[in-house]
């Protein structure tokens, strides 16, 4: 199977069903055009879609009765969201995301941070609307997501993210507790979430969580990484950045070189987890090979 192929066939099933689940025409009773026109900034502007895709394929390896794509879109709303904030000026004070002015410089401070809260809040709108005829499914669904954006994960992660900025003697413990939460916690969500949309018995689910843990680790290792190897242009952020907050990162306490080795090891883990799995697993391994060596 050509991983290209059919990685480019749900980026466009993904695509198109953002641009029909997030609201584009605002009416008297969706209130301000600016909101609406930010969350979309943010949401449309290139990302990798790479969480949305997971879920997707999670999905596919059983037999799902309705469709993930609500589900995928609902995940990258919350990944969206957690960018636009990530970039405020507050937390990591950028000025470029997915190749465009981040959204508190291209519109302001206060409509990113609303921006941010819609898209959070649209989230859970789309996955209680749009599985309302399998309510254990969309309380299971919910359950999922909130649990992977909350206080103990994504946001507990950013937190530490923050607290360990400048600090020497920030401990390798530390710093896998930070990248566990702030975005493995999202990437074990997205292969769970398709699992359970496919109808996945609790073994596979527990193979998807594991999978996902590690893959996510790998992703965070390697956008350390890409942070102090790659230039801006290509990432489309602000290269170098880590370095210059002082962030606790995979660079930062083990050195490239190592860093790069350990998300070779979680990759591998992750693939481990994969083939574990019923189903044709082909594409997600193929897709997780290429998340180690990408180039953004
Ligand atoms: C960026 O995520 C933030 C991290 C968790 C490393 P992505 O690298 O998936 O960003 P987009 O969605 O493609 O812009
Ligand atoms: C991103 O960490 C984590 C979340 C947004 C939850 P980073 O701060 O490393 O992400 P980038 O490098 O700005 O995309
Ligand atoms: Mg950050
Ligand atoms: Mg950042
Ligand atoms: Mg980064």
């Amino acid at each position: 199977m050509d991983i290209t192929t059919k990685l480019n066939r749900l980026i466009s099933e993904v695509e198109a069903a953002i641009d029909l689940l997030v609201p584009a025409h605002p009416g008297p009773e969706t209130g301000p055009a600016r909101i609406h026109a930010a969350m979309r900034y943010s949401l449309q502007a290139g990302g990798k879609l790479l969480r949305p895709v997971l879920a997707l394929s999670a999905a596919e390896l059983f037999a799902p009765r309705l469709s993930a794509l609500p589900a995928a879109v609902a995940i990258e709303c919350v990944h969206t969201y957690s960018l636009v904030h990530d970039d405020l000026p507050c937390m990591d004070n950028d000025d470029l995301r997915r190749g465009r002015p981040t959204a508190h410089k291209q519109f302001d401070e206060a409509t990113a941070l609303l921006a941010g809260d819609a898209l959070l809040a649209h989230a859970f709108l789309i996955l209680s609307t749009h599985y309302a005829a399998d309510p254990r499914l969309a309380a299971a669904l919910v359950h999922e997501l909130a649990d992977a954006a909350g206080g103990a994960r994504l946001v507990g992660g950013q937190m530490q993210d923050l607290l360990s900025e400048k600090k020497a003697d920030a401990t390798a413990a530390e710093l896998e507790f930070i990248h566990l939460n702030k975005t493995a916690a999202m990437l074990e969500a997205s292969l769970v979430m398709g699992g359970l949309v496919g109808g996945a018995e609790p073994s596979a689910l527990d193979g998807l969580r594991t999978a996902g843990r590690h893959l996510g680790l790998a992703f965070q290792i390697i956008d350390d990484v890409l942070d102090a190897t790659a230039d801006s242009a290509t990432l489309g952020k602000t290269a170098g950045k880590d370095a210059q907050s002082g962030k606790t990162t995979y660079v930062s306490v083990h050195g490239i070189d190592a860093a790069r080795r350990m998300a070779q090891e979680q990759t591998e883990a992750a693939l481990t987890a994969l083939r574990l799995l019923p189903g044709d697993t082909a594409f997600l391994v193929g897709l997780s090979r290429s998340m180690l060596a990408r180039a953004k």
